[in-house]
């Protein structure tokens, strides 16, 4: 891909695709809201998606856009199923009037948690919040829509943005105690490292699903652990169930249990390139915030 038009630029993912390319590619780069060199795209709005597509006309779309408050989709499910659902289809219909891959992410929770091996691509996705079920219906209106499509389940993911790493972080000022849930399992995945699968898939025609996560698996509790150790922070973890978390966070998201993804295909596909492990990523993120 030699012209990349990148939606949700500003958010976490959009910003690592950036400095993953640099400037060996020419972006149109468009956000909810403009600013410096962005342009401000809505991807809810089919014409001005096809607008902005004719107008630039960019041979790839990197779909970093999406309503990813997972609580906050259990009260505005309407407005995620336009941003996670009609936002996907509106760019995949793009995709294929001008024949450009089409690139989407979506995620672990599709899946229903109930799991008791690594979940692979062929695996049928059963959401248990409304997040997760709005990321499935915007996975399937891709697949309906266009052909030149890739779609990355990735999870637990940070970078540059609002993410649990930083929150952690951000606790361990103030809090010297806190509880995390210790029987959700999963794979924390860098941007960084997601970043690199995008572009290393961009150089191919293997378009399909692919699950996208840093390899080996954790629970959130020893994951919060593992961040105060490598940064120093004296903080005690009390490891709770997800049930007894809801107790105390009425207001919180169903999520899946056990949501460990298999990046089967890419296992498959690539002899050369591979995630790094979840945590030698966590320890390069770390070194950004030191
Ligand atoms: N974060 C995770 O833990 C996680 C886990 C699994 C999968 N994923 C998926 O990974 C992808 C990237 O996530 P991320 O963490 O990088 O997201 P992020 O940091 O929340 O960034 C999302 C960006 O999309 C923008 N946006 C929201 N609605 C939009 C719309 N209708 N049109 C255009 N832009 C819109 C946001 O703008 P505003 O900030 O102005 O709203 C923000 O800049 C998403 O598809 C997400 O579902 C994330």
């Amino acid at each position: 891909m030699k012209k990349i038009l990148i939606t949700g630029c500003n958010g976490q993912l959009g910003r690592a695709i950036q400095k993953e390319y640099g400037d060996t590619v020419t972006f149109i780069r468009t956000d909810m809201v403009a600013g410096d060199g962005v342009e401000a795209l809505d991807i809810t709005d089919l014409e001005a998606i096809r607008e902005i597509a004719n107008r630039t006309k960019p041979d790839g779309i990197i779909n970093c856009a999406a309503y990813t408050n997972v609580d906050g989709c259990e009260t505005n499910e309407e407005v995620a199923y336009a941003a996670n659902a009609i936002g996907p289809k509106n760019l995949a219909i793009v995709a294929k009037e001008i024949g450009a891959k089409l690139f989407h992410i979506s995620t672990d929770y599709v899946f229903n948690g109930k799991g008791t091996r690594p979940y692979v691509e062929s695996d049928l996705p059963d959401p248990v919040s409304a997040y997760g079920r709005t990321k499935a219906a915007g996975e399937k209106f891709v697949q309906e829509e266009c052909d030149t499509y890739f779609i990355l389940r990735t999870a637990w993911l940070y970078g540059e943005g609002k993410n649990f790493v930083k929150t952690m972080l951000s606790l361990a000022e103030n809090h010297s105690e806190i509880s995390v849930v210790c029987d959700q399992l999963g794979s924390p995945t860098s941007a960084v490292e997601l970043a690199k699968m995008i572009h290393y898939l961009g150089e191919t025609e293997a378009y399909g699903i692919y699950h996208a996560t840093c390899e080996g698996d954790t629970n959130w509790a020893d994951f919060a652990e593992e961040i105060f150790k490598r940064m120093g922070k004296n903080v005690i973890v009390h490891h709770v169930t997800s049930e007894e978390y809801a107790a105390m966070n009425p207001a919180s998201a169903n999520r899946p249990k056990y949501s460990i993804l298999d990046n089967q295909k890419l296992h498959q596909l690539s002899a050369d390139f591979q995630m790094a492990n979840w945590s030698d990523a966590l320890d390069v993120y770390l070194d950004t915030l030191r």
